[in-house]
């Protein structure tokens, strides 16, 4: 069983959307059973999937004192996939369910807020040793802070070659606990959620050890091949 948790200190940034979408799209492409499991007590993700007319995902209620014992029975039963969604905190949970992680995922906005803030969640999931991604959500086509983002995240790490746009389906899809690949019309969302699957489950199956680039602005390409010896750190 391959256990991703998504994280940041950040609010807002997007662990919930991306998480929900994740699973949903992992079962979908043959990686179930997928479980999820919600430690932030606002239950974003638990409301969603309370909400959800499908049986998939399975979802699992749990406290950071049966946390382990929890895991250890989703891993007998047969699961293949666990999803946890997260706080904006650095909590003891956090730390504990990023302790048990194959792979920790941090989205980010490409906000000058955002990416300043990534440094701490960075800092915990170094501490911890495990690997970690960004992913950079909500973006703004061709603007140029996305274009920078994309700078600044590749030169501190792993960043998802998919780029998340900002998109109202993403977050009308969630109201009634579905998701965009779930909607009727809504193909590029879709798609970006497909791309972000193929890579992260490359990632846990050992099948890209390279770390992938985003396509980048003409203007930006220039400046990569400067930053290119960072980008090994946490692949
Ligand atoms: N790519 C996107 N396009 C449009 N809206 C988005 C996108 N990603 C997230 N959102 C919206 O932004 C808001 C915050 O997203 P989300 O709840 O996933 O963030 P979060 O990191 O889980 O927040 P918190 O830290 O409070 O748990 C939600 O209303 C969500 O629907
Ligand atoms: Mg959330």
């Amino acid at each position: 069983m391959h256990i991703v948790v998504f994280a940041s200190r950040k609010g807002g940034s997007g662990k919930t959307t991306l998480a929900g979408h994740l699973a949903v799209e992992a079962e979908r492409k043959g990686a179930g059973p997928v479980a999820l499991i919600d430690v932030d007590p606002q239950g974003s993700l638990s409301d969603w999937w309370n909400m959800r007319q499908e049986e998939t995902p399975i979802f699992v209620s749990t406290t950071l004192a049966r946390l382990a014992e929890n895991v250890e029975t989703l891993r007998t039963s047969g699961i293949k996939l666990l999803v946890i969604d997260t706080p904006p905190s650095l909590s003891k949970i956090v730390a504990e369910v990023i302790r048990l992680s194959d792979l920790v995922v941090i989205p980010t906005r490409p906000s000058p807020h955002d990416l300043r803030s990534i440094g701490a969640t960075v800092e915990l999931v170094e501490q911890l040793n495990k690997p970690l991604v960004f992913v950079l959500n909500s973006a703004t086509q061709r603007a140029r802070v996305t274009a920078e983002s994309i700078k600044l995240l590749s030169q501190h790490g792993t960043l998802a070659p998919s780029i998340m746009h900002q998109r109202v389906d993403f977050a009308a899809s969630m109201i009634d606990g579905r998701t965009v690949m779930e909607l009727q019309g809504s193909k590029r969302a879709s798609r970006e959620v497909g791309e972000l699957w193929e890579y992260l489950n490359q990632r846990l199956t050992g099948a890209a050890r390279r770390p992938v680039l985003p396509a980048l602005p003409k203007a930006v390409e220039a400046k990569r091949s400067e930053s290119e010896t960072s980008l090994s750190g946490a692949a």
